[in-house]
């Protein structure tokens, strides 16, 4: 039956005889008994052998249902390959195929035909003690667009994040996709498709769903339930986001974890250079969310190293399809309209005009950084910083090698999709940054579970900063296999600050953050079902995997 055979995956052969007594399992397993380290072995062998990453996508989260803890210890163990499977890109080719790849369901799914009824939905989740939840609606996943409930690949893999990345225990983790139809004919077409077969609500009952839900959510698991936004249409994220930060704990990702990246990457950046962050001025190429969200980060970063708001929001300006902002344009980034420098035809004339000392790509429009503004960026600036954020990688505004190449090496490149290591013609090799959300938004949830916070301002984020001594060497970010430890350290930092302004509502606090966040944190070692294990008599396996 399933509920035994599911028993049976929980550890697999890593049960030990005893245990297989109890449960009554006994000889439905072959008769070894294997460490953990063994059944890794296996699935690594498994994976290094399959090379379409689609492929690798299905074997993990197979693992994943059958054997979490397994799951979690090989993608922790290499977490530089597997991110990107687990996550973007590989995720959001398996969303597009999600009806077609289906195995078997994960997530809860909420659907506008269910309102007035969230609650009992919600009362199906056989989880008691949930902590965060991530939610999307599928109307702009990743760069892809409306993929409705196919969507849930993305909450499924965020909350992955959560648990790899930050320990949050994953039967504390809910992921969530609302389905209000979806505007995309492909799928309105697919016979496989999931989904309510009708087109985006768009009325009154969308908005009253919602509303339904954040209540729902925090009337069953409490008030300081996480509630992270996720891949909603822009309008829409916005909109929510303003409409729920003071009432709930949420936040958006996409544009503050996405803030927060970014102004991490320029504080690195700054301290390489050598010259404060007061002292800069930033070019955006794209004046949309994502830009503001940056711009009002470096905004209060600048503000709290002692610079007026006037000032700071001098130094920044912002181009995009219909040319530098300035003071005859119609836009809602007020703050960051000025008084027309002189003619600006281009962003190149743009760049040589204003002489900033950054420009920020995030406009999604592919390669506007040419080679002539990287070269006048280079001649602008002893370390220019350039960093394209548009993903994917095709849309990113210029690639690293040609950033580095033309900058002879000089410039601080980071982008939002990887670019592999650059070798110059000196031979020097200079690997970029990849300013990946993941160094941010597992920190971040941690720190807000564990201290019991209501609102997540965004102050939060400018305090989320990476502390790693890797970046005292010049690297904008740290390498991805120290994720735990960063988000570790960076959760105790936002815990910190968060008690220090009265913003944590968990008491007692606790006076040794970083040993109690250490302590929180989940691990992949099975619980055993007995005090002593048993071992497989005169047979010594002792597999070399990858962590030795
Ligand atoms: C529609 O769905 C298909 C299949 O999932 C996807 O490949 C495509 O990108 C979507 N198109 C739009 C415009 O959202």
């Amino acid at each position: 039956d399933e509920s035994l055979y599911g028993c049976i995956h929980t550890h697999g052969m890593a049960f030990t005889l005893q245990e297989r007594q109890i449960l009554g399992i006994h000889g439905l397993l072959p008769p070894k008994v294997e460490t953990q380290d063994t059944q890794a072995m296996r699935f690594q062998n498994n994976l290094k052998k399959m090379t379409d990453p689609l492929e690798k996508y299905i074997y993990l989260m197979g693992i994943q249902e059958r054997n979490e803890r397994l799951f979690y210890r090989v993608l922790m163990e290499d977490i530089e390959e597997l991110m990107p499977i687990v996550y973007t890109p590989t995720v959001g080719l398996a969303c597009t195929q999600y009806g077609h790849i289906f195995r078997r369901p994960k997530g809860l799914f909420i659907s506008i035909r269910d309102r007035g009824h969230v609650r009992s939905i919600l009362d199906n989740w056989p989880e008691s003690n949930v902590a965060a939840v991530v939610v999307t609606d599928g109307e702009r996943i990743l760069g892809l667009g409306d993929l409705g409930v196919y969507g849930m690949g993305i909450p499924v893999g965020k909350l992955c994040l959560y648990t790899a990345c930050a320990g949050i225990r994953p039967e504390r983790c809910l992921p969530v996709v609302i389905d209000v139809g979806t505007d995309n004919e492909t799928l309105l077409h697919d016979p496989l498709y999931m989904g309510l077969y009708q087109k985006r609500d768009r009325s009154q009952a969308y908005d009253d769903l919602i509303d339904e839900f954040m209540e729902a959510v925090v009337e069953k698991y409490g008030q300081d339930t996480l509630i992270q936004f996720e891949d909603f249409g822009n309008h829409n994220a916005f909109r929510f986001l303003r409409k729920y930060r003071e009432k709930y704990c949420t936040f958006n990702d996409d544009i503050q974890g996405t803030a927060s990246v970014a102004l991490a990457g320029l504080l690195a950046a700054q301290r390489a250079v050598g010259k404060p962050i007061t002292e800069h001025r930033v070019l955006f190429l794209g004046a949309g969310e994502a830009a503001l969200g940056i711009a009002n980060l470096i905004v209060m970063a600048m503000t709290e190293s002692g610079v007026s708001q006037d000032e700071a929001q001098n130094k920044i300006w912002m181009y995009d399809k219909y040319g530098l902002l300035v003071k005859v344009s119609n836009c809602q980034c007020e703050a960051f309209v000025h008084d027309s420098p002189g003619d600006v035809q281009s962003f190149l004339d743009a760049v040589n005009t204003i002489k900033p000392t950054a420009i920020i790509g995030v406009a999604g429009a592919g390669r506007l950084f040419t080679h002539d503004v990287i070269k006048a960026m280079g001649t602008l600036n002893e370390r220019p910083i350039i960093f394209a954020l548009s993903n994917p990688t095709n849309k990113a505004e210029c690639t690293a090698e040609d950033a580095y190449k033309l900058t002879d090496g000089r410039c601080l490149f980071a982008s939002g999709s990887p670019f592999g290591p650059v070798t110059l013609s000196d031979g020097r090799v200079l690997t970029p940054g990849q300013g990946n959300n993941a160094y941010i938004f597992p920190g971040v949830a941690l720190a807000v579970i564990v201290s019991g916070v209501r609102h997540i301002s965004d102050t939060v984020f400018l305090e989320a900063q990476l502390t790693d001594k890797e970046l005292a060497e010049g690297r904008l970010y740290p390498p991805l296999s120290n994720i735990r430890e960063v988000s570790v350290q960076m959760a105790v930092k936002v815990m910190e600050y968060v008690y220090a302004k009265g913003m944590a509502f968990r008491y007692p606090e606790p006076l040794d953050k970083n040993g109690f966040v250490r302590a929180t944190v989940w691990n992949t070692q099975y619980d055993s079902f007995l005090p002593d294990t048993y071992d497989w008599p005169g047979v010594n396996f002792s597999p070399k995997t990858k962590s030795e």
